[in-house]
């Protein structure tokens, strides 16, 4: 696990298929000595001949030490590349330097104060190194932490920062950097979008330079997500080295990497430093969010189940971290703002009928909220449309057998609203400028703690008296004119960063409170789609696109670094709302049946053909969703590569098998096309449910499953099961 030769002065992180390693050099400067496949041998002391790829240009007395591969490296002295921190001290000079100080090595992960973080339960073989570096001139104190998930594959990185000195100002905060050796030949992937098109996957070589992926947004959003990957120009879904980094942080965000003239790339990933600076008094200290870092040698698709089964296993929490979920319709694109009563109970009627167990009542139900511009924050029953409130028409679905699930947006505020008018300044703004609207609406400012507790106050009321056992939980605008009327001049540079503290806190506070209710996250489809969201809500809604096709690529994207059972996933009616395409049921069903399953439609206006459609993919659904959501995904065929995307499902027990292949348009004359099968047992033989056709796992796995991409909407879900 954790080690620490002293004879060479180096840390060993080890995984079961792992090192990381660091070295003290001359007892003063921590460098970076690997990151890769697990070490045979040990390493030799640190010196600067064999650590640094320019051995004749680095001394650390020179001013070269711009090419040597710091484990955490601040602004100001010769280290001219992406900073790790960067201070303003009292005195007004911006230069650090850190020195090595001490470390300590513990069994298990700490939580981190306020902050989401992957966790450890009794049993897991889990160990935590503090590594603690000073600025000795300015009394400033740098602990780095690393929790080694040994049988899981992964380490986790976070970085506190205490202040023993005079008032400073923090500038910036990594919570992970790497350096990484002469690495010219690697790409950087990350997962890029907007609205109704998150997450697709963007890949392109290491320059010389800087390259980053960015949130300035206030959330993690759609347009980025902060997740890289260095992976091996060559590296595909099952071969070549995979260096990844994912932060548990919902804010804004900076991930990248900078490469240097000598071919040696740093990269990092942290809060991103725009409108970031934290003040630290004397004896203050700021912690970082965490960083899962992942390597992988066998591709992108061993890298994906590392985190998903970390993610899955132990960053969700709660009753559903493992238990079945719901199977849920939710009205909003079968009405939009347009219902009463009993228009949600007729849809309720006709989904319990299929076997739905769950509907949910999306925006619209409260005060003035007819449509998209007004409401928002006055969180009550409109009685024109809902006469019996919420508790009446929950009793109503309650009475069909179903439960009952509510929309809410707590972020926000419409400026028409009561609590607008009585709270001008709880909102996200800055002194003396007009706020900008965005979709009618501003957010509320939740770096106070006032707003936060009538926020967790007011939910709580509702949650008690009506029984709702879902949230959907949406956010629907990015932050502009940050700033806080609460907070003086000098913390201003906080705000952004104390919000998600508050929404963290209430988040912490209202999940604990009802612990049997399902929580969903949302922020105008998957704008805030990260493993932070997911430490409190167990899924989130993937995306506001629900088009079969388009799901293709989004749920294969999101899957480079979330598990399938994080992604809410819904049948939509067709011509589809977001493109006007046209799908067979069959495939909406199979593409949202490997995520959260649930309907987004009207089912009183399907056919009997495509009830009866339904009906049966919710028994399968039953039947199977522990192979999609707790078995391990093999991403086979790319729809960003193709017209067919083939992803499996192998369950824990590897028993069962799910091979799905969809495709987005179909070819004339299609030639055959044979799609290998992975992680089955090659000894083994598999029967093709519902059919008598056996395969051997070998077969499977070296010729493949037969398929032609021949017809429109072309969907297949095929089960083997081991004989
Ligand atoms: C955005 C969400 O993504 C949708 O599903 C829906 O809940 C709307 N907001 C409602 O305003």
């Amino acid at each position: 696990m954790i080690t620490f030769d002293r004879e060479n002065e180096v840390f060993y992180l080890n995984t079961d298929r792992t090192t990381y390693a660091m070295g003290v050099w001359n007892g003063e400067k921590l460098f970076h000595r690997y990151w890769g496949k697990r070490l045979v041998n040990r390493l030799g002391k640190t010196d600067l001949n064999d650590c640094v790829w320019r051995p004749h240009v680095a001394d650390l007395g020179d001013n070269s030490s711009d090419v040597l591969p710091f484990e955490y490296s601040t602004y100001g002295n010769a280290d001219m590349r992406f900073p790790s921190a960067e201070f303003t001290f009292a005195d007004g000079s911006r230069v650090s330097n850190l020195t090595y100080k001490g470390y300590e090595i513990t069994d298990g992960k700490p939580a981190l104060d306020g902050l989401p973080s992957t966790y450890c339960e009794v049993g897991d073989k889990v160990q935590t190194l503090t590594v603690h570096l000073e600025d000795a001139l300015q009394n400033v104190e740098v602990v780095l932490s690393y929790s080694v998930f040994e049988q899981l594959d992964a380490i986790t990185r976070n970085v506190k920062i205490i202040n023993n000195g005079e008032r400073l100002l923090l500038d910036s905060a990594m919570s992970a950097t790497v350096d990484f050796y002469g690495s010219p030949e690697r790409e950087l992937l990350h997962l890029d979008g907007s609205w109704a098109r998150e997450r697709h996957i963007t890949r392109q070589p290491i320059t010389p330079g800087n390259q980053s992926v960015n949130s300035r947004y206030g959330c993690s959003s759609s347009f980025h997500n902060p997740f890289i990957a260095l992976c091996d120009k060559n590296a595909d879904e099952k071969h070549g080295n995979v260096y990844a980094f994912n932060l548990v942080y919902s804010g804004n965000f900076t991930a990248g990497v900078e490469r240097n003239p000598y071919n040696g790339v740093r990269a990092y990933i942290g809060i991103n430093p725009t409108n970031f600076q934290f003040v630290l008094e004397k004896g203050d200290s700021f912690q970082t969010p965490e960083a899962v870092l992942v390597y992988s040698a066998n591709g992108l698709g061993e890298m994906s189940r590392i985190y998903h089964k970390l993610y899955r296993t132990r960053l969700c929490r709660g009753k559903y971290r493992d238990s079945e979920r719901f199977v849920l319709v939710n009205n909003w694109e079968a009405t939009y703002f347009d219902f009463n009563e009993d228009k949600i109970v007729e849809i309720a009627e006709r989904a319990s009928k299929v076997g739905i167990d769950t509907m949910v009542l999306d925006d619209g139900w409260f005060s003035s909220r007819i449509s998209d511009d007004n409401g928002l924050g006055d969180w009550y029953e409109n009685r024109d449309r809902l006469p019996n409130g919420l508790e009446g028409l929950a009793k109503r679905i309650n009475a069909l057998g179903m439960r009952f699930g509510l929309w809410f947006e707590p972020e926000m505020v419409n400026p028409g609203t009561e609590l607008f008018k009585n709270h001008p300044d709880w909102i996200i703004h800055t002194k003396g400028r007009k706020p900008s609207l965005n979709r009618h609406q501003y957010t509320l400012d939740y770096s106070r703690d006032d707003v936060c507790d009538y926020i967790i106050d007011t939910l709580s009321g509702i949650l008690s008296r009506a029984n709702i056992e879902y949230v959907k939980w949406d956010m629907n605008r990015c932050m502009s004119e940050p700033g806080s009327a609460f907070w003086d001049g000098a913390h201003q540079g906080e705000v952004m960063h104390r919000y998600i503290l508050g929404l963290y806190r209430v988040l912490e506070t209202i999940t604990s409170r009802f612990p049997n209710v399902l929580f969903e996250s949302c922020a105008g489809g998957g704008a805030r789609f990260d493993a932070g969201m997911l430490y409190y809500m167990p899924q989130t809604w993937t995306s506001d696109d629900s088009d079969a096709v388009e799901r293709l690529k989004i749920q294969y994207g999101t899957s480079m670094a979330y598990p399938f059972s994080s992604m809410g996933a819904h049948v939509s009616a067709v011509p589809n709302h977001q493109v006007g395409r046209i799908t067979s049921f069959d495939m909406r069903c199979n593409v949202a049946m490997m995520g959260q399953f649930g309907f987004e439609l009207d089912l009183n206006k399907c056919t009997d053909a495509e009830l009866e459609t339904a009906e049966q993919a919710i028994k399968t659904y039953r039947k199977l969703g522990e192979v999609f959501h707790k078995g391990d995904c093999h991403r086979l065929r790319s729809p960003f590569e193709s017209d067919i995307c083939a992803i499996e499902f192998v369950s824990e027990d590897k028993n069962t098998v799910i091979l799905t292949v969809n495709c987005s348009k179909p070819m004339p004359s299609a030639p055959d096309e044979y799609i290998l099968l992975e992680g089955l047992d090659e000894t083994a033989v598999y029967t093709v449910e519902g059919t008598d056709r056996r395969f051997g796992g070998d077969y499977l796995m070296n010729v493949g499953w037969h398929y032609v991409n021949n017809a429109d909407s072309k969907t297949e879900m095929t089960v083997f099961k081991k004989v």
